[in-house]
């Protein structure tokens, strides 16, 4: 009998488009001889919908499905139900699920805290390390104490910014300009800005805070991009390294993925001993983190060296993401990733 694998996508965070397109290749990639699917998208506003087929997730016709789709809290349910003009009109057994979701509410802990609920095994981190990870500055924090080098940096939170002179001049006493101003908890570059005065400090500030209610402050790195994909539980691998050449001034969300002059090198030339280096501290990121299964890691390489940049639990899986080109590049085709991850899922329980 085949498997019952629940794929959820879409979400409520800034990157639903992208994880629509990401579930696209984790759906095509799911083995159709072991797993029948049940596809289930979170639109933005946060409705549980039951899509019909791949189809629907890529013309979005999905959105009008008139099914509704509960994932039981209920260790007996193991599973949920699909709900039609609000009665409950089938139940749905689930072996494992897969969320291909990103950002806040997917990639945050807080989706993860249901599938513990749940009792039904799923693909990538926990909820600590999903919610620690998901906030760059606790990251830093728990990066600090690896002594991998990091951006400095000074974290702010929203309420500070009522008295915005005292912060414009305890961030001035610590860093430089041109200085990032990103929302802690966020993606896809959605928030983030880079500022040259203190004009433009106090303007990335207020904007950051749209997004988040902590806020970092960072040096501007002037450098490489590099990245490098994390795969497996108990013992992880690391891929090669790949390096983003962003089309913008920096890699944000339209260069990311709307400007196709924006490049992926899977072989970037790298000075002796940075893949080494990249590949090691990735590993000690991603444990020290507790991940699990998945993550891809984000470096900077400037002239003195590498630095840890972020890290993602779920990261992109479109046709043009890092993170599966990493794992192809080293002979781990899509399909065989796919299958390696709801392996390692049914290995894994949080407590
Ligand atoms: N300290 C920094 N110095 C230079 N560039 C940065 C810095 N922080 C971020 N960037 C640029 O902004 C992009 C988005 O920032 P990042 O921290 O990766 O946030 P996100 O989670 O949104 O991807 C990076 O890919 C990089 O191009
Ligand atoms: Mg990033």
């Amino acid at each position: 009998m085949k498997e019952k694998l629940m794929v959820l996508f879409g979400g409520r965070s800034s990157e639903h488009e992208i994880s629509c397109k990401s579930a696209v290749t984790v759906i095509s990639s799911a083995d159709p001889e072991r797993y029948e699917l049940v596809l289930v998208g979170i639109t933005k506003e946060g409705r549980w919908l039951l899509a019909e087929d791949l189809r629907a997730i890529e013309d979005g016709s999905w959105r009008d499905s008139k099914k509704s789709f509960m994932l039981s809290a209920d260790t007996s349910v193991h599973g949920g139900y699909v709900l039609e003009d609000g009665k409950i009109s089938e139940y749905v057994y689930i072996d494992v699920i897969f969320p291909v979701l990103h950002g806040l509410y997917g990639e945050d802990g807080t989706v993860q805290g249901l599938f513990e609920l749940s009792g039904i095994p799923y693909a990538g981190s926990g909820v600590f390390a999903s919610a620690a990870a998901m906030d760059k500055v606790y990251t830093k924090v728990i990066v600090d104490t690896l002594g991998i080098r990091q951006a400095d940096y000074a974290a702010v939170h929203r309420t500070e910014l009522k008295h915005i002179e005292e912060v414009d001049e305890r961030i001035e006493a610590k860093l430089s300009y041109p200085m990032f101003v990103k929302p802690s908890c966020a993606g896809s570059s959605v928030g983030v800005s880079k500022a040259e005065n203190r004009k433009e400090l106090e303007k990335a500030l207020y904007n950051a805070a749209i997004h988040d209610s902590k806020i970092l402050v960072e040096e501007t790195i002037v450098g490489r991009e590099i990245e490098c994909a994390i795969l497996g539980g108990e013992e992880v691998e690391a891929s090669g390294t790949g390096e983003i050449i962003a089309a913008a001034d920096f890699y944000d969300y339209d260069a990311k993925y709307n400007n196709s002059e924006s490049v992926t090198d899977t072989h970037p030339a790298l000075p002796e001993g940075v893949e080494e280096e990249i590949r090691t501290d990735a590993v000690r990121i991603f444990k020290a983190l507790g991940c699990y299964g998945l993550a891809r890691v984000d470096f900077f390489l400037d002239k003195r060296g590498v630095v840890f940049n972020e890290i993602n639990t779920l990261p992109g899986f479109t046709g043009i993401s890092m993170y599966p080109m990493l794992w192809e590049d080293r002979g781990v085709d899509k399909k065989r990733l796919v299958q390696i991850l709801i392996d390692l899922s049914k290995e894994h329980r949080e407590h």
